[in-house]
């Protein structure tokens, strides 16, 4: 159980264009997506929506995809190096029919894991397969190397509204302390 297991695109706080978009985009996932904001602007709950979304129209048993936040990427990444793994694993990624990276930028990557990020995402892009980014980060802010730029900034940007859903959502605030007699 988490957080998302109910997101659905419906329920988005997306514009209804855009929301339109990705309803027709988890039809036939034809291009990459970016999906950018603040911290709790969405992102990471419109990804789970977009999954939700997928699997309704692919079906069980499974959709085979790889989803991560990207230290986890990043950390198996360099483990991959140090015990050879490091081109099956690059491979994998690449030829996967869906690659989701949520929160790249988040780190500073190293640059190894810069060229790793380029294989990666030139592989897909060379083979026209769809991935999904979603940053805080403008693409040019990753701290990538200038070529992976290029191509996500091919890529359908989907830019969230500049508000922390997260402090909505759960914040409490001194008018609530009042309410209950806190303060
Ligand atoms: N359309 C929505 N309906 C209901 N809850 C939502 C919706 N969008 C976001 N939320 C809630 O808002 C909170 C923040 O959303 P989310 O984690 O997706 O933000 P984020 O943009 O990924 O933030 P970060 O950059 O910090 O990872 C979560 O609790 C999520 O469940
Ligand atoms: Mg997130």
């Amino acid at each position: 159980m988490t957080i998302f297991d109910d997101a659905d695109l419906k329920d988005s706080y997306l514009l209804p264009q855009e929301i339109d978009y990705l309803k027709q985009w988890s039809r036939f996932r034809k291009n990459s997506l970016y999906l950018r904001g603040c911290y709790g602007s969405g992102k990471t709950w419109t990804v789970h929506a977009i999954m939700r979304e997928i699997r309704k129209h692919i079906g069980p048993p499974y959709f085979y995809h790889f989803f991560f936040e990207s230290p986890e990427i990043e950390s198996r990444l360099r483990e991959a190096l140090l015990n050879g793994g490091e081109n099956h694993l690059i491979e994998k990624w690449s030829e996967a029919p869906l690659l989701i990276i949520d929160d790249l930028g988040r780190e500073k990557a190293s640059e190894r894991v810069q060229q790793q990020y380029y294989r990666i995402v030139n592989n897909r892009y060379k083979h026209n397969l769809p991935t999904i980014v979603t940053s805080n980060y403008k693409p040019s802010e990753l701290g990538l190397d200038g070529a992976t730029i290029s191509r996500i900034q091919s890529w359908r940007d989907i830019s969230f509204p500049s508000m922390d859903r997260r402090v909505r959502k759960t914040g409490f605030q001194n008018k609530d302390l009042k309410a209950i007699g806190g303060v």
